[in-house]
């Protein structure tokens, strides 16, 4: 009888996490960006930002163009504010910070050709 209770109830999300930030972790995050290929997106967009993870492509689905955005620890432009929590939640669960659930290459890679 539980079932449909359990089948309709929003997927639980990962919370008190620690986000490791030794030497070694902090390499093995850089490896697996490059091996994720998140730059692709998220790199700037002008010649001195390219390298940079501030974001601004515009990505044209068919659901309408949706930016990347900018991914750096800048505290006003970028995620410097997230929590460990929130990072996680973001990329495992497609959960923005505030609970809902991002709308695009996140939560659908396959709607940005990214699966
Ligand atoms: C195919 C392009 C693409 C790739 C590759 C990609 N992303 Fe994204 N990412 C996006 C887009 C577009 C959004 C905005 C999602 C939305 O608005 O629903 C996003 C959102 C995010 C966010 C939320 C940022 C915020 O301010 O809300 C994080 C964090 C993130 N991506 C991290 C990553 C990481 C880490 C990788 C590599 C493992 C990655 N992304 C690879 C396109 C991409």
């Amino acid at each position: 009888m539980l079932f449909p209770i359990w089948l309709f109830a929003p997927p639980s999300i990962t919370t008190a996490n620690q986000i490791p930030d030794s030497l070694e972790a902090i390499e093995r995050g850089e490896y697996l960006l490059i091996a994720g290929g998140c730059i692709s997106c998220h790199r700037g967009q002008t010649e001195e930002t390219n390298e940079a993870l501030s974001g601004g492509l515009a990505l044209e689905t068919d659901f309408g163009t949706f930016y990347a955005p900018n991914i750096t620890p800048d505290t006003e432009t970028g995620i410097g504010n997230w929590q460990a929590e929130d990072f996680l939640a973001a990329l495992k669960h497609g959960r923005t910070p505030n609970g809902s659930f991002f709308l695009s290459c996140v939560s659908l890679p396959r709607l940005c050709g990214y699966d």
